[in-house]
């Protein structure tokens, strides 16, 4: 009943404020610092195919278990893509409570973001705009890592190249880094992480930081997709023949 009468007045039955609308932007934040700090992970994973392709496949292989597990299991990769899918949908289910819900709402914002030129508000502008992309975008890359956890090099490459998917992670990159990127500044600002004596001085060494680590994770992202569709190129023809063994791809031979 008290939940009611909270959710109708948004006022607990002992007229205090509700405590809701705190509690979850405190889980947006967890569920963003995650997601933030995963996708640091996540690209210099990528990118080892940038040392080589059996580099990603050593690296691709230990998320398989091949350290521990006499046989290497995908599916374990599969959890790993579930887990970080749950907190995906989380965030976004929480991030949509801020998104203008309709037109005259998203006049006002654009408006405010006009007359106020104020750089933070035009930058989480841009984090809705890329937010919404990544419904899309993030959640297909997703629902494909899940179902196709056996990642190799040459797997992927094919997928880039031969699938034609380089346009879905180009516009992906960009969307996701510019995203995490504004996300993780703005969580600095939001909760006073690394606040120094001047939070002007502070601000404005967290707003440089945070386009350097942008522009590094956008160039080391071009360069790795760039390696992949050069390794999708490297066996479309079918010059190269896989050979296996025991159900393992372990290379392959011209
Ligand atoms: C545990 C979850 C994840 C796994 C296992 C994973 C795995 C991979 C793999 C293997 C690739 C290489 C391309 C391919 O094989 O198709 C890739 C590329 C990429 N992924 Fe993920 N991914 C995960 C989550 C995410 C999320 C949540 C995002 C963003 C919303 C994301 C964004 C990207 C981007 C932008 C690329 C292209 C990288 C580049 O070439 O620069 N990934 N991912």
């Amino acid at each position: 009943m008290t939940n009611i009468i909270e959710g109708y007045i948004g006022k607990r039955v002992d007229g205090k404020k509700s405590r809701i609308p705190a509690r979850l932007d405190f889980i947006q934040s967890a569920t963003g610092l995650f997601l933030g700090l995963f996708m640091w992970g996540h690209m210099l994973f990528v990118a080892t195919i940038l040392i080589s392709e059996d580099a990603l496949n050593w690296v691709a292989g230990v998320f398989e278990g091949g350290l521990f597990l006499s046989e290497k299991q995908p599916w374990l990769v599969s959890i790993v893509v579930f887990v970080v899918f749950c907190i995906f949908v989380v965030h976004a289910c929480l991030g949509m409570r801020k998104l203008p819900i309709n037109f005259r709402q998203y006049q006002i914002y654009k408006a405010h973001s006009i007359n106020m030129k104020h750089s933070d508000t035009s930058l989480w502008f841009w984090q809705a705009k890329t937010g919404f992309i990544m419904f899309f975008l993030g959640s297909a890359h997703l629902i494909i890592m899940m179902t196709n956890p056996e990642i190799t090099a040459q797997v992927s490459g094919g997928r880039m190249y031969s699938h034609f998917m380089w346009p879905f992670y180009l516009i992906l990159l960009f969307a996701v880094e510019i995203h995490g990127g504004v996300g993780l500044y703005r969580l600095c600002v939001k909760w006073g992480w690394f606040e120094g004596k001047d939070s002007k001085v502070t601000r404005a060494r967290l707003t440089k930081l945070k386009w350097a680590l942008t522009a590094f994770f956008l160039v080391l992202g071009l360069l790795t997709l760039g390696a992949y569709v050069k390794t999708g190129y490297k066996y479309a023809d079918g010059t190269y023949a896989a050979y296996q063994i025991n159900n393992d791809v372990k290379g392959y031979i011209k």
